[in-house]
């Protein structure tokens, strides 16, 4: 099976969002979605990718794949709980109602019906699709609740007596709306209650979303569908912000601030779970404008998981203490990196002064960070390729992951992050005159 380090990737073909993630029997299982017969989304399925540490995964058997009825034409997102010793999988399934003869793999006119699913498995490795799935919420009928094509992605989490479940829909194709339900044996749900925005330009449709507590409150997530805060361009980014959440009525409330999971916008669906220790550990899909060639094509990762913190107002993603702990062999020189395998850099970096890592440049301006990927994008049009944080709260320390395809700039151990895939990384380094810094690799 395929073994990745730091980064997971897809095994070959298309991956798009993380689904189901838990630390479940001593090990952290990681699906995603998944295309297995080309590098493009299509007919999904659920990949699984196993690891004991965060930074070393291996993929298993395809979990997922359509076989039933409601779910004959996709597996679309979802998340996973245990009870015990069981694991239990919930997720969309898909059933298209037009199509051409010509390709069973996407629908026509949008013409397709969402049922919400579970399926369980006693050892997180086998999963029947056959004799373990049910059906648990059927297509959405009610025009004023949701949507029967667009409502999806259940997040599910249990506190006290209950399970609780968030699912992202839209009211009438214009505006994003998310919907709580409850249930106290996993398998019968009752709706709860929803939560809509005020704001008009929060996106006309919310995916992936995903809600859960800190020490300092809690914290929600959302995918929104033509967000209209990024230029004039209409677009689908990951957002996080501040909330209020009564449990007992499903009632939310969400701060009017809110921030980007990830400012280099190519971070997706983001998921969180509990970890070993009791963080909550958070992976988001990076989104790749076109598959890398190697001797299989592969398109869509998943970024390093992050730990998420609410302090003092804000939400912090900083580096697992696992990927930290990865990098043990220390480089004193630049010159004495081992081409071609992934590096960290801590550097702090004062107003002016920039630096470039095979030519992806980093910047401080003032107190914002700033990232340019033109010179390691080339061909790729139509995207972004610079990108800020706001202002930083304090100085501008920087811990930098450098993957092949893959650079990550936590800023302020997590005040920001700038995540950005890039393409034909060089080996060439320049980092400002005189300046300390601490440069490692991983030891094997
Ligand atoms: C987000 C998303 C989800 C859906 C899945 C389908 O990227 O569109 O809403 O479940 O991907 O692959």
């Amino acid at each position: 099976m395929t073994e990745h380090q730091l980064h997971l990737r897809a095994p070959g073909n298309w991956i798009n969002d993380p689904n189901g993630f838990i630390y479940y029997k001593g090990k952290y299982h990681l699906f995603y979605q998944y295309f297995p017969y080309a590098p493009a989304w299509a007919t999904m399925h659920w990949g699984h990718a196993i690891s004991s540490d965060l930074v070393n995964w291996t993929h298993q058997e395809i979990a997922l794949y359509p076989s039933k009825y409601w779910d004959k034409n996709g597996c679309f997102s979802g998340s996973a709980v245990q009870e015990n010793g069981k694991l239990y999988i919930y997720y969309t399934g898909v059933r298209y109602e037009e199509i051409t003869k010509e390709d069973i793999h996407h629908c026509v006119n949008e013409q397709f019906e969402s049922s919400q699913m579970m399926i369980t498995s006693n050892d997180g490795i086998h999963f029947d699709n056959f004799k373990d799935k049910k059906l648990i919420i059927p297509p959405i009928v009610d025009a004023s609740l949701g949507h029967r094509t667009h409502t999806r992605d259940p997040k599910v989490w249990k506190s006290e007596d209950y399970y609780y479940m968030v699912l992202g829909s839209t009211l009438d194709e214009k505006k994003g709306i998310l919907l709580f339900y409850r249930s106290s044996d996993k398998e019968n749900w009752e709706y709860l209650n929803s939560y809509e925005s005020e704001d008009p330009s929060f996106g006309w449709m919310w995916e992936c979303p995903d809600l859960y507590q800190t020490e300092e409150g809690w914290v929600v997530c959302l995918s929104p569908m033509g967000f209209l805060k990024d230029g004039d361009k209409e677009q689908n980014h990951a957002i996080c912000a501040e909330a209020e959440f009564d449990e007992q009525t499903g009632t939310l409330k969400m701060a009017e601030t809110y921030q980007f999971a990830d400012y280099g916008l190519d971070l997706y669906a983001p998921q969180s779970t509990l970890d070993e220790e009791g963080r909550r550990v958070v992976v988001g899909w990076m989104r790749m404008p076109r598959p890398v060639s190697d001797e299989k094509p592969w398109i869509g990762m998943m970024c390093t998981p992050r730990v998420a913190e609410l302090r003092d107002h804000h939400i912090y993603y900083r580096m697992h203490p696992n990927v930290e702990k990865a990098f043990t062999k220390e480089i004193s020189q630049v010159e004495e990196l081992e081409a071609g395998k992934p590096y960290q850099l801590k550097i702090a970096l004062d107003d002016g002064e920039s630096l470039s890592l095979g030519g992806y440049e980093i910047y401080r301006k003032g107190n914002k960070i700033g990232t340019n990927r033109e010179k390691v994008y080339e061909g790729i049009t139509n995207c972004r390729l610079s990108f800020e944080t706001p202002e930083l709260r304090e100085n501008a320390r920087l811990n930098i992951l450098v993957d092949r395809n893959l650079v990550e700039v936590y800023v302020n151990d997590g005040e920001y992050v700038i995540s950005n895939i890039v393409y034909d990384l060089k080996e060439d380094i320049s980092l400002p005159e005189g300046k300390k810094f601490i440069l490692k690799q991983m030891c094997n």
